[in-house]
């Protein structure tokens, strides 16, 4: 039977599925240069996206790894071309985490609007500030720019909907987009008219950020960015530079240029909520991600 590498984790339930089922199963994280080493003792390879499936990684799988799982959406910790060029397949679990990003999205903007974890520090640091924390603003009735009109932008339509917000959408490929109702707009109309921007895209490593200096320049005053796409997506230094002239109220960010150290000058920004890509760590979403690798895998290895 197959043998299967887990690198960054997967639900136990799904791990047991893949034993109960015959597979072989090794829960290890090696740090590159052990993997370069390990690769070739497997048939496949499930990561989350601590793992990079380098082009040496590849290498070393000296022509016997067949297929590369990647538990959730972006694959780009993964040299797929390359990959694909020794006849390895790459697959992901597209839809299993769409809501939950979504959910932390949302959970960003109200954070963000009313200071709720600035106010939380506050208290826990022995402080009564009334007064810092009564300039909050509401959601209901402001104009939600999401970029990105995919599974989980299509998500954060439909709850920012239910919460009485103007969604509109910029899709750069709107032939895929998933309005369901949402009307698709220029990026230049959405930057111009959005009080709450939130971005759900890849990141595009050859046209580089979405938002830089030039479309925060044309921003409302007093916006809210939230980013639980990809580091790079937003220029952080035009971000930060947004912040400091009050140009953005405040932003939410998940995801960071330099994970796992992301510059501490916006991680520390008071008017920044930061965590740690997250987007995807609930029981829920990573339960689904575990089912369907669990597919993938017996589907791959049944032929
Ligand atoms: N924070 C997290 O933990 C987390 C978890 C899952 C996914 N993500 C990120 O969220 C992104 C979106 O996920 P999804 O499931 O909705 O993907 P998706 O493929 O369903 O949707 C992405 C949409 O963005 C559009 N698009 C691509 N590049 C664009 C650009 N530059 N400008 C405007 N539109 C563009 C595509 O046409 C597509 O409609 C992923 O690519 C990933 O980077 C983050």
């Amino acid at each position: 039977m197959a043998k299967i590498l887990i690198t960054d984790g997967m639900d136990k339930g799904a791990v047991q599925q893949l034993k109960d089922f015959g597979f072989e199963v090794t829960e290890q994280f090696y740090p590159e240069p052990e993997l370069i080493q390990e690769i070739k003792k497997y048939d496949a390879v499930v990561v989350r996206s601590a793992t990079k499936i380098t082009k040496p990684v590849i290498d070393g799988a000296d022509n016997h790894l067949k297929l590369i799982v990647r538990g959730g959406v972006g694959v780009d910790n993964i040299e797929v071309a390359y990959a694909e060029s020794k006849h390895i397949k790459v697959m992901n679990t597209p839809g299993a985490s769409s809501d939950s990003v979504a959910e932390l999205a949302l959970g960003l903007m109200f954070a963000v609007a009313r200071q709720i974890p600035q106010a939380d520090a506050s208290m826990k640091a022995g402080k009564w500030e009334k007064k810092a924390f009564s300039g909050g603003i509401e959601l209901a009735g402001k104009t939600l720019g999401t970029i990105g009109m995919g599974r989980i932008g299509a998500s954060i339509a439909r709850m920012a909907g239910a919460l009485g917000m103007k969604v509109i959408g910029y899709d750069r490929f709107p032939e895929t987009a998933r309005t369901r109702n949402v009307p698709l707009v220029s990026k230049e109309e959405l930057v111009k008219s959005s009080d709450y921007i939130t971005l759900h895209i890849p990141y595009d490593k050859v046209a580089g950020a979405e938002l830089t200096a030039k479309e925060f320049a044309m921003m409302k005053d007093g916006v809210v960015i939230i980013n639980c796409a990809r580091g790079g997506t937003v220029d952080e230094d035009a971000l930060l530079a947004a912040l400091n002239s009050g140009k953005v109220r405040g932003a939410g960010i998940d995801v960071w240029v330099g994970e796992p150290n992301p510059r501490r000058d916006l991680v520390e920004h008071p008017k920044v909520v930061a965590i740690p890509h997250v987007g995807a760590a609930t029981g829920e979403a990573q339960g689904r991600v575990g089912g369907e690798v669990v597919q993938i895998l017996k589907e791959f290895f049944k032929k």
